[in-house]
């Protein structure tokens, strides 16, 4: 039977066999949901990209520059990485480079899977419609915080787990953790996460906004997913039965 596990954080990827499995990297508060967000309304890629130096290389190649560190837009780029930056700018086919203090590394260490796409709440029903399909195990990947374990992505990886019922039979303990989590939060997941520190974090610089929206069900029904180091909206082709 095939199998779902969680890696918590991305310093953990080592542990997991990437090459027989479907990884779905989660960075809800924000790479992943802002990821979303950017290809939901017509990106044609998102480039990812390690430092900052790097995405203004590509800035000045014709890019538009998105990301930020510690939360905070970096200075010079043209985006941060709230949604809202992608929702009111013109990026319809536009090319994005973007580099996060998290997601884009948590990407960039999945790669080695059959396929890797970026899951969040925005494209969770079509996420789910994808996942549940496929013939192979699926690895669920949090972004995290720096290497440490995060609440609100681990709450993500519960709800995935919580929809796919028993297709899948759970890689290690942490999905049944996941899940028990996620049935607990799920009448009132703003409750659920206000205590994480990254809610904290983007509280402090006044993004509850942000939060809200990351955490809304089914805005978009695109699932993002990389080739090589560009993020663009799968296709039919793409699909793996
Ligand atoms: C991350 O990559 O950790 C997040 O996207 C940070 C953020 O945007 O607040």
């Amino acid at each position: 039977m095939k199998k779902i596990d969680i890696c918590l954080s991305p310093d953990l990827i080592h542990q997991f066999d990437l090459h027989e499995s479907v990884a779905v990297v989660i960075d809800i508060l924000r790479a992943s949901s802002t990821i979303t967000t950017a290809i939901g309304h017509g990106a044609e890629a998102i480039r990812l990209v390690e430092t900052v130096a790097e995405c203004k290389v590509f800035k000045e190649e014709g890019y538009i520059a998105a990301g930020e560190r510690d939360g905070k837009k970096v200075r010079g780029f043209d985006l941060g990485n709230s949604p809202y930056d992608f929702i009111n700018s013109e990026i319809e086919d536009k090319k994005i480079a973007l580099t996060t203090t998290n997601g884009t590394n948590a990407l960039m260490k999945a790669k080695g899977a059959l396929q890797v796409l970026t899951g969040s709440f925005l494209n969770y029903t079509a996420l789910l419609s994808y996942i549940e399909k496929l013939p192979c195990d699926v690895l669920l990947v949090c972004a995290g915080w720096k290497g440490k374990v995060n609440l609100e992505d681990t709450l993500f990886a519960g709800a995935v787990v919580y929809g796919l019922k028993q297709l899948f039979e759970y890689g290690s303990d942490v999905p049944l953790m996941a899940v028990n989590y996620y049935k607990q939060a799920k009448d009132n997941l703003k409750l659920a996460v206000e205590g994480s520190s990254h809610v904290q974090r983007l509280m402090g610089m006044g993004m509850e906004r942000d939060i809200d929206y990351c955490l809304k069900f089914d805005e978009y029904k695109v699932i993002p997913i990389l080739k090589g180091l560009n993020i663009t909206k799968m296709k039919l082709s793409d699909m793996l039965f």
